[in-house]
């Protein structure tokens, strides 16, 4: 386990799509040891695989006394609206508001290849739609104009 170091809006990689994970091996498992580690070492929420300079889609969040690990997670649904404050830990010393649905379901698997699902409303679903958005090149700052 090793703290990974946090890549930031200059990169260009943070801009990239990243590929769905194939192969659920010991490589996968220690890049989602470091992920941990260097998330909960920081003031963040989520962390996004390309954060860490390794295009592949997985994202971690601690959140609700909860720790989750999303490989190729997939919202398959959302309603609602809200309207709050995000940062990035790629954007540093920054927060915007940003229009979000209140509600997701997200589809992925777990370290292991099994398939999960997880229904989140309010806070946990912005990190979900947050952390996503990254793996398709998509940073919270983009959602900005769209709002106005
Ligand atoms: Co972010």
């Amino acid at each position: 386990m090793a703290l990974r170091k946090i890549i930031t809006l200059e990169n260009e990689i943070l801009r990239k799509v990243s590929k769905p994970v194939v192969n659920f091996d010991e490589s996968l498992w220690n890049l989602l040891d470091d992920m941990k580690d260097t998330l909960l070492k920081s003031t963040g929420v989520g962390l996004a695989a390309p954060q860490v300079a390794v295009l592949k889609r997985i994202f971690v969040l601690n959140l609700n006394n909860m720790y989750i690990e999303a490989i190729n997670p997939k919202i398959t649904k959302v309603s609602g609206c809200q309207k709050g404050p995000e940062g990035c830990l790629s954007i540093p010393g920054r927060q915007h508001n940003v229009v979000r649905p209140n509600k997701v379901t997200v589809e992925f698997f777990d370290r292991y290849g099994n398939p999960m699902s997880i229904t989140a409303v309010d806070f946990m679903a912005r990190a979900i739609c947050h952390e996503t958005d990254h793996l398709d090149g998509v940073l919270y700052i983009d959602h900005i104009e769209k709002n106005k």
